[in-house]
């Protein structure tokens, strides 16, 4: 199949593309930023908010995975028009199948950002298209990034009554390549990480993680979202679920030895194959999607 993402030089598009490689698709990859085809990925350049380039994007596509969002703080402008544009365009075209990336419990706690996502999700749904809505968990990576932002401070304000369910992109993007496979599911499918851990837990590992020392200071978040999350109501126990923990994300377990003597002896030990991974953020092309469990071999 050629699939469209849109959102392809994000978080998760970093690792659908991949993903999708190698499941076998074509991919078409849109970015506001003009780029030359790469591999087998051919890139087209297009804004989902003026609609430009859009349509020529979804000549001969078979499927769109429509990643690309505005953000927590871009007030649903990609989430909402952009997607009305997209499934406007998508729908005169003939694609057979959209699959909408949103965000766990927008259906349940329907405020801040999650407002816009359901806003679209319910757009996907009555677009005509066959579709498929995968409503994740927060991604590991930006959770990380996030609380690299607050790295500075000499303290971190901590909310232990908030449940977090981090789940890693590569895992998400993996489920979202299969779903993208299989065809329109025509419902919403949640996807959430392994574990759920508190504020607390979150941040202490992180700082271990990190070599970092700060002082946790107990405070309340206030507003209605908190209020949902605090209320279990943006974590899923849908299965199946990712299995790479905040803590496996943040410090990869080393890999098990090989019972091979020869291979374990042949690389050199300064070959970049033999290095530990130091910042798991570090990409290549979309980064840690190649992340893989350490197995016996
Ligand atoms: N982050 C999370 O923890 C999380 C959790 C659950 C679900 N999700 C959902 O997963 C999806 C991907 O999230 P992400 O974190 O990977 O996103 P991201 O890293 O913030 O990337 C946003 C993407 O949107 C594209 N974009 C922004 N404005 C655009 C416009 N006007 N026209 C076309 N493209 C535009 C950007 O592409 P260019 O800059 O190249 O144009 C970029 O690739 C989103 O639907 C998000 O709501 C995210």
């Amino acid at each position: 199949m050629r699939i469209l993402v849109t959102g392809a030089t994000g978080t998760l598009g970093g690792a659908l593309v991949p993903a999708l490689l190698k499941a076998g698709h074509e991919v078409r990859a849109l970015s506001r930023t003009k780029r030359d085809d790469r591999g087998n990925v051919e890139w087209v350049w297009g804004d989902l908010i003026s609609g430009n380039g859009v349509r020529e994007a979804l000549g001969g596509v078979d499927a769109i995975a429509h990643l690309a969002t505005s953000g927590r703080k871009g007030r649903g402008a990609v989430d909402v028009p952009g997607t009305r544009t997209l499934l406007i365009l998508a729908r005169a075209a003939g694609v057979p199948h959209v699959l909408f990336t949103s965000m766990a419990g927008a259906d349940r706690a329907p405020y801040g950002h999650l407002r816009h996502k359901l806003q679209a999700e319910r757009m996907v749904a009555e677009s005509g298209l066959g579709w498929t809505i995968l409503r994740a968990t927060p991604f590991h990576q930006w959770l990380n990034r996030r609380l690299s932002d607050y790295a500075s401070l000499p303290a971190l304000a901590v909310d232990r009554s908030l449940p977090w369910q981090p789940v890693h992109t590569g895992e998400v993007a993996t489920r979202a390549a299969a779903l993208l496979s299989a065809g329109p599911a025509n419902r919403a499918i949640e996807y959430g990480g392994p574990q759920i851990l508190n504020t607390e837990d979150l941040v202490r590992t992180w700082l271990r993680a990190r070599g970092l020392r700060r002082p946790c200071l107990s405070v309340r978040y206030p507003g209605r979202l908190y209020g949902a999350q605090r209320a279990g109501l943006l974590t899923t126990d849908a299965a199946p679920k990712g299995e790479i923990s905040w803590h496996d994300y943040l410090v990869p377990p080393a890999p098990v030895l090989s019972d091979d003597f020869a291979s374990e002896h042949t690389a050199s030990p300064t070959s970049p194959a033999t290095q530990p991974e130091q910042d798991p953020d570090l990409r290549v092309y979309g980064g840690d999607e190649g992340y893989e469990r350490p197995t016996r071999s």
